[in-house]
This record gives structure tokens, sequence and C-alpha cells, in this order.
């Protein structure tokens, strides 16, 4: 059977595990090595990723070329609007093209449909490298960086405030498989996608949303954040609406002493979080966009079977 990553909730929380395992043993591994030297093992020597943009893109796209190339393998990094598919021709037939050519596909875009119809259409694996829906790759390098600072992540306390976007759904499926609590503080207004918080009822994740940035960062063990206008939307009202949600040092005190701050970049200083918190000592942000390219090995490695 064809492994795609496309979310978190769909995949086995003991696949979900050996991959961030990985994630930290291929790191681990190549402690010391010039950044463009191949891995010992060269694990995916003579594959090739083709990595598809709708939507602009500064770490999913670095990485996943960096990861390739660590791995033994290759990647295309493809533009949509430089491929037919900006010009109508359907997923369908591009998935079916795709899979003649290449051996996993990695693609960020608008809508998730898109991903589903490409993986259902692909013989190849295919990877969720973003939709408005979701970001699950972002989430493997998050639970890794909290582990590398914190410990295991099981029963431990994880706080956003802010925009409930497609990283707080990833961080919902993440909390159902790596079974954390998860809080989220946001406004009516910008509430988590109802299907998310549906399925983390379904399956009895410990996620609880409040209006109250305070209530949810009390005691937390990390706070975390992301942009107030994700790509795609219109800022609308959101930066009023978002404002009583920004995370500064008053509300990184509401959290234990040592918590850390994590947010997936890229960030708007002084919006959803202050530059004082964002380059404070409690603050992990550049370790979590490093990991994107080992925890992005991890799932580069399951997809094409070099974990089993
Ligand atoms: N965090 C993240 O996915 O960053 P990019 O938009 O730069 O890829
Ligand atoms: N929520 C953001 C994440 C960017 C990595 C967006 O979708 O634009």
């Amino acid at each position: 059977m064809v492994k795609h990553f496309l979310d978190l909730h769909e995949i086995a929380k003991g696949d979900l595990r050996k991959i961030i395992d990985d994630g930290i043993a291929v790191k681990e591994a190549r402690k010391g090595f010039p950044k463009g030297k191949v891995d010992a093992d060269c694990s995916l020597d003579g594959y090739t990723l083709a990595a598809i943009f709708e939507k602009p893109s500064t770490r999913t796209r670095v990485s996943f070329d960096m990861a390739m190339r660590q791995l033994g393998g290759n990647a295309m990094i493809l533009n949509s609007n430089d491929m037919q598919l900006g010009r109508g021709e359907t997923v369908e037939d591009t998935a079916k093209v795709l899979s003649r050519f290449v051996d996993a596909i990695m693609i960020r875009t608008d809508a998730h449909s898109k991903l589903t119809e490409l993986a259902q259409h692909a013989t190849i694996p295919v990877i969720n490298g973003l939709t408005n829906d979701s970001h699950p790759c972002q989430l493997m390098a998050d639970v890794m960086t909290f582990e590398e600072h914190k410990g295991p992540i099981t029963n431990k306390i994880v706080a956003w405030s802010g925009d409930g976007n497609n990283m707080v759904s990833s961080w919902i499926h993440a909390a159902g498989q790596f079974d954390f609590e998860f809080r989220i503080a946001c406004p009516e207004e910008l509430d988590p996608d109802p299907r998310a918080l549906s399925w983390a009822k379904e399956v009895g994740a410990n996620v609880h949303v409040t209006r109250s940035a305070e209530e949810a960062a009390a005691g937390a063990d990390c706070l975390v954040t992301d942009t107030w206008v994700s790509m795609g939307d219109d800022a609308g009202d959101r930066h009023n609406l978002l404002a009583p949600f920004q995370i500064d040092e008053k509300l990184m005190e509401k959290a234990a002493t040592d918590a850390i701050f994590m947010h997936c970049l890229p960030a708007h200083r002084e919006e959803e979080a202050t530059t004082a918190v964002m380059d404070g000592p409690q603050s992990v942000i550049f370790d979590e966009a490093e990991n994107r390219l080992h925890a992005q090995k991890a799932v580069l490695r399951w997809c094409l079977g070099a974990i089993s």
C-alpha cells in the first residue's frame, strides 16, 4: 500500500512515534557533517521528490530540497504557475503523470481537496506541505523540538494563543495522537475547524477552547502561536480581534517557569508575539525551523520504505 503523509489523525500513532524517533536519530547521525554532505547510510539513493508549490514558502521549500540531498536523492522544486497544472491540467492527470517520473510528491496548496485528490490518483506517496486546513510536517518538527527541550510530550500542556487556523488543526491532531493537553485561546470569530474539534471529541483527546489567553497559558509547558493572517486570508478585523491574544513577556510569565515558546514562522513581530519573546531565553523558534529538515527526512524515509 502507498504510504501518504496527509494528516496526523490518519496515520497510526505507532508510525508517528517511529517517524519522530527516526528524525532524532538521523539528526544525531550527521552531527558535524557539512550541510551538503550525504548521510552515511545514503538511504534514499536514487529517489526523486517533486515538490509543488501553489503558495510561497521558505522553510518547506529549502528543508525538503536539503532533506532529499542529504538522503542521497534529488528534489525537483516546481512552481505550479510554471506547470500545466497552473493552466488547467487536472489534478488527476498531474498525479498520474508525475507518478511515472518521480518517486514521491510533496504539495503546498490552498484547497485541501487538491491534496486528497492528488493522493487518490498518485501511485507514489504524497506529502502535505501545508493546505488551508492543516500543516502536519510542521507538527512533526514541533513535537520533535518540544521533546528535545522538555522530554516526552505525553501528558504535557501546550497552549495556543491566536488565530484558530490550519496550524491549530494539526496541533489538535497531534494532541490526540501523542496524548498531550492542548488548550486553544482564540476569539469566537476565529474558532478552530469544527471537524478537528469533533475528531478530538470522538477520540477523547485532551483539547479545550477558551476565550482567555491567560487561562490557557496558566502553568503550560509551551506557549505557541502563528501569524494572524494566513496565506490566502483577508486581514479583515483580525488585528483587532487578535490583539488580546498576543504572546508577550507578561503572558509567558503565566506559563510554567521553564516553559518554551514556539512559532512555526514566518512571524509578524509585535503582532502575534513580541520580539522580546521571540528572541528571549524561552524561545526555541529556530530549533523548530531546523527540525523541519530532520523530521521531514524521517517522513520521506517512512513514505519510501526506509523505516519499517
Ligand atoms: N513554517 C513554514 O511552513 O514556513 P514556510 O512557509 O516558509 O515554508
Ligand atoms: N498559518 C500559516 C502557516 C504558515 C507556515 C499560513 O497558512 O499561512
